[in-house]
């Protein structure tokens, strides 16, 4: 069996920046805060000089109703943020140092959390 090349990026983070109409039941990552939170998440990782990391918006997870969503490859956890003082931890913590931010971890069978807004 051929094995798979090594990933190209040590992380690859997805942070999804999808919207839509907002009377959609499934809400959207992108009305609570994604787009202006996954840009200070990239302004982050360039000022402290995150090497091998690639930050990506992308479109809908599937994990709407517990958004805003993340998810980092090759490990494949997934997070839920709200604020950039969450975003700091998960670089600091998870990118820059290969732990884990236990209290934003999204666990698979989870299908809503508490609302909270979003902030700066
Ligand atoms: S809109 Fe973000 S996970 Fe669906």
């Amino acid at each position: 069996m051929t094995r798979d090349p090594k990933p190209y990026f040590n992380s690859h983070v997805f942070v999804c920046v999808n919207a839509r109409a907002k009377d959609d039941p499934r809400g959207c990552c992108s009305s609570k805060g994604s787009v202006v939170l996954r840009n200070y998440l990239k302004q982050r990782a360039k000022e402290t000089g995150l090497k091998g990391v690639r930050i990506n918006g992308a479109q809908c997870l599937d994990r709407c109703e517990l958004g805003p969503t993340l998810v980092i490859y090759p490990e494949g956890v997934w997070y839920h943020y709200r604020t950039k003082a969450d975003l700091d931890e998960i670089l600091e913590t998870h990118l820059q140092n290969g732990g884990r931010v236990e209290r934003l971890l999204m666990q698979p069978e989870w299908k809503e959390l508490a609302e909270t807004p979003w902030s700066e």
